[in-house]
């Protein structure tokens, strides 16, 4: 029997919202109305198993090509559902976090990301971390121009100081939902030991009983880092 040691940092691309709600006869935004539903009950399920960081991919650096309107949309339900999570995170001991370069979002919205941060710092079980307006190349630039700055020798060490994701650890398990195949800008330097998992289930409809189906079969890898 293979000992269940759950992974301590997930991340998961999610994707698919688009589809899902076109597939239905509804418009896209539908979709990513439906797809923060996902987003709370995965984040609770995660508090729920003990995982230690859940890193959430919810608007790409590349995303800003895609209709004003989407957009817009994508902005305020950012806004609406950090504002009305508040809750969910301080009952359930969950800290919020953000990676990214919020600075190219409004000023309001920057001002809920950074009041729900501070009002959520102290959560001891899960740190929810996402991922806005964020792109792993976009990271690595501001973190070598970090390192410059600050003078700093370059190692493996102070580099990951300077990367958005500073004191979290490496991804153990990365996911991606709605069946395509490719990173997209996620998480490029941080996922270079993941274990990858792709699966067809639109984003909106991933629930619990799917990740820890997938969580098993984590379980089940061998991992060998380069060892034998
Ligand atoms: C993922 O779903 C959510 C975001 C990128 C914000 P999509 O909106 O990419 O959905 P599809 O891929 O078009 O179906
Ligand atoms: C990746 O999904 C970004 C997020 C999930 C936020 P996309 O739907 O934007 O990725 P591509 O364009 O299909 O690669
Ligand atoms: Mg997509």
């Amino acid at each position: 029997m293979i000992e269940q040691r759950n992974p301590e940092h997930i991340a998961i691309i999610m994707d698919g919202n688009g589809r899902w709600a076109k597939e239905r006869g509804l418009k896209r935004t539908a979709g990513h109305e439906e797809g923060a539903k996902a987003v709370r009950e995965i984040t609770k399920h995660c508090a729920k198993l003990g995982i230690k960081y859940l890193t959430l991919y919810a608007f790409s650096t590349e995303n800003w090509s895609r209709p004003k309107l989407e957009v817009e949309y994508l902005m305020k339900l950012l806004d609406k559902y950090l504002k009305s999570e508040l809750s969910t995170y301080l009952e359930n001991g969950i800290r919020f976090k953000s990676i990214g370069d919020i600075s190219k979002f409004s000023k309001p919205l920057q001002k809920t990301i950074l009041d729900v941060e501070e009002k959520t710092k102290n959560g001891k079980n899960l740190t929810q971390v996402l991922a806005l307006n964020y792109g792993s190349q976009d990271e690595i630039l501001r973190a070598i121009k970090k390192l410059n700055e600050k003078n700093l020798e370059i190692t493996k060490e102070n580099f990951e100081l300077c990367l958005d994701t500073a004191g979290i650890p490496n991804v153990d398990m990365l996911i991606r939902t709605s069946g395509e195949i490719r990173l997209s800008n996620y998480l490029l330097w941080q996922n270079a030991y993941a274990e990858l998992f792709f699966t067809n289930t639109y984003w909106p409809e991933f629930s619990a009983n799917d990740l820890d189906d997938l969580i098993s079969d984590f379980n089940q890898r061998e991992r060998r880092f380069g060892g034998i």
